[in-house]
């Protein structure tokens, strides 16, 4: 990978305002993707899959490009098993709300899922009456297989498990969990949230049954996700909103349900979102994502080594950096999260994360009430991640205990 020319592809790079090390919460965007969606707006700012004139003609088409890319991104044949959604939160909730599930049911979820992977099943409990069995992590945050053996029986019927940690960077190994899932025949919800930007994901491999992510996390636009589901799945799940372009035909008294996607994606869309989608899968598709893989890697290692002797200063999470994704979680003795994270910004103009990173069960169940976070991409460099790790040394050695 030419990091330099990636670079130069980013205009809040190019400009210098700043040093982003928060690319876990929302990526940075590419020309490719900003001209994307300028270009619908200047040229053709109408509504998909509804009219016919020629602007909106150009919109439907666009959609349908943007599905056959995310198909081929993913390694799968049917375009019509990507659903749009807002994000992947909103991808989860439609899968834990929409599988018809019923008191007694049984889920099954891991202690390091984002409240995004927790929370429906929790109002689902409350709610419905299902139960929910937790598959405990070891103690540095690594996934347990035996752990979530002995979680398994005939009574589950869904296994919804996050593929990387937003907090640890550990992986969940998917295609075992599917495999064991399916022997009980347990259907698979998976968080791709934190993977699907930094690793190829093969989703006919991993065979999960469904995969929710979000685009702005990977190079694309804000407010913009996707849902993956097996189409048997997709037709037996209820769609959470209902209304334009979700019916096949509507009387006074009756409805039937248009074809999936369309059932699931009520309303007028976010059309330059789905077309700079399309943008940002391109250009992650030229980069490599195994390079990317490899690239966030390097950093983190870089970031780690750097920081390994700040005697104060202490991982959330494994210590070998190749268990770590594109995520390095720590605290300073004696510093709040927030305290880091602004110093690092006002010092060095590098922007982290901190707090709790809405994945509160974590943090609860460990004792801690928060950390700061450093995460990478395609687009930092081994520059940015020395600027960040002297700013840091130098805080932990001046303002920590
Ligand atoms: N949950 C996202 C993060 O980890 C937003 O930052």
């Amino acid at each position: 990978m030419d990091s330099e020319k990636v670079r130069q592809d980013f205009p809040t790079i190019r400009k210098g305002l700043g040093i982003y090390l928060d690319s876990a919460c929302q990526s940075l965007r590419p020309d490719s993707v900003i001209s994307a969606m300028n270009e619908y707006y200047e040229s053709y700012p109408a509504c998909g899959g509804r009219s016919v004139h020629s602007m909106a003609s150009k919109v439907s088409i666009a959609m349908d490009e943007t599905r056959d890319s995310l198909a081929g991104f993913f390694g799968t044949k049917d375009p019509s098993c990507y659903i749009f959604t807002k994000n992947c939160t909103e991808g989860l909730n439609m899968a834990a709300f929409g599988l018809g599930l019923k008191k007694g049911d049984v889920v099954v979820t891991t202690d390091s899922e984002h409240n995004s992977n927790h929370l429906p099943w929790l109002s689902l409990e409350k709610n419905v009456g299902i139960k929910r069995r937790i598959s405990r992590s070891r103690t540095d945050g690594e996934f347990d297989l035996e752990s979530f053996q002995k979680c398994m029986g005939r009574d589950v019927k869904v296994v919804a498990v996050q593929h990387c940690s937003n907090v640890t960077g550990c992986s969940v190994p998917v295609r075992a969990v599917t495999e064991i899932a399916h022997d009980y025949g347990a259907t698979v919800v998976i968080d791709g949230a934190q993977a699907a930007p930094h690793m190829k994901v093969d989703l006919k491999k991993i065979d999960a049954d469904l995969y929710s992510l979000s685009i702005h996390k990977m190079l694309g636009p804000t407010g913009m996700g996707v849902l993956y589901g097996k189409n048997e799945v997709l037709e037996r799940m209820t769609p959470l909103t209902l209304g334009g372009g979700t019916v096949g035909l509507a009387s006074y008294d009756s409805s039937t349900l248009a074809p999936v996607p369309d059932r699931f994606e009520a309303g007028l869309h976010n059309y330059a979102g789905i077309i700079g989608t399309k943008a940002a899968l391109d250009y992650l598709k030229a980069v490599g994502m195994d390079e990317i893989e490899r690239w966030d890697a390097e950093l983190i290692e870089r970031m780690m080594k750097n920081l390994e002797d700040v005697k104060n200063l202490h991982p959330v999470g494994p210590t070998e950096p190749r268990r770590r994704g594109s995520v390095f979680s720590f605290n300073i003795d004696g510093l709040g999260s927030h305290d880091i994270a602004m110093m690092t910004d006002s010092m060095a103009g590098v922007m982290i994360r901190s707090g709790m990173h809405c994945a509160h069960p974590y943090y609860v169940s460990h004792g801690i009430d928060g950390s700061a976070r450093a995460s990478t991409y395609l687009y930092n460099n081994a520059e940015e991640i020395d600027i960040f790790t002297d700013t840091l040394r130098h805080i932990a050695e001046v303002f920590g205990d």
